[in-house]
């Protein structure tokens, strides 16, 4: 799926046929302890196994950003997102192969699939947070509708998602203002890492509270870090992620 784009039915439809693919591949995980080598090969080719080790390009010039430097957006993408887009490249062979070790206790595989877990946040939500920035910070009328609807006010809005970023400085985390595909309804989360994902919650807004998003420009003052953001919020995205989202039906 790509995280540009919020997932259209058809997307969905595609992801639960990824998501057969897995299981078949889960099911041959069997076959592959029988020593077939014809299915364990299909197994560690399955999708489920494997991940891109391309880095989506930044959509945006980083020398142009307001009180963002270009040193710090290039050393995150290149060093934090570029680092976990690698590490589950890893990660997937990791588990490929080790489905293949019949005599492998379950709890040490779940050791892999935690930082399986991990890295495809760290990937997803980077990709998100990257994609939603680049902009003037400025909210069209649609969306300050919209999100007003949902929070009272707009204001209202941007004081919660302020809030639970102010919350998490000096850690770790992320913040996300999602659509929860559910209850039908457009929230803040609060995340405390990358394995944090609000349920059934499409994006909408995502803001990277990990240190190392604003160290370098402003030390440990992570107040100014939310001004910066909210100064380069890409606005067409939030409404186009916003427009797909509520179109999904569940
Ligand atoms: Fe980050």
């Amino acid at each position: 799926m790509h995280l540009e784009t919020i997932p259209s039915r058809r997307e969905f439809i595609a992801a639960t046929a990824v998501g057969a693919v897995a299981l078949t591949a889960a099911s041959a995980v069997s076959a592959a302890n029988t020593s077939d080598p014809t299915k364990e090969t299909a197994m560690i080719t399955s999708p489920a196994f494997q991940a891109s080790d391309a880095l989506r390009p930044l959509p945006f010039d980083p020398s142009k950003l307001n009180g963002l430097s270009e040193r710090l957006v290039r050393s995150h993408w290149e060093n934090n997102y570029g680092g976990s887009v690698k590490a589950l490249v890893v990660v997937k062979k990791r588990l490929a192969d080790a489905m293949g070790e019949k005599d492998l206790p379950p709890y040490v595989y779940n050791d892999l699939k935690r930082e399986h877990l991990v890295r495809t946040g760290s990937v997803v939500f980077h990709e998100h947070y990257f994609d939603n920035l680049g902009g003037n910070g400025k909210a069209g009328a649609q969306e300050r509708q919209t999100i007003g609807q949902a929070f009272g006010s707009f204001d209202n809005w941007e004081g919660e998602f302020r809030r639970i970023g102010a919350g998490l400085g000096g850690g770790s985390g992320w913040v996300v203002l999602g659509f929860n595909l559910h209850t039908r309804q457009l929230e803040n989360y609060w995340m405390a890492d990358h394995a944090h994902g609000p349920a059934a919650t499409v994006p909408v807004l995502v803001m990277d509270m990990y240190e190392h998003s604003y160290q370098m420009d402003y030390g440990a003052a992570a107040a100014k870090y939310i001004d910066a953001f909210f100064e380069n919020v890409n606005w067409d995205r939030v409404a186009a992620r916003l427009a797909a989202a509520s179109a999904i039906k569940t």
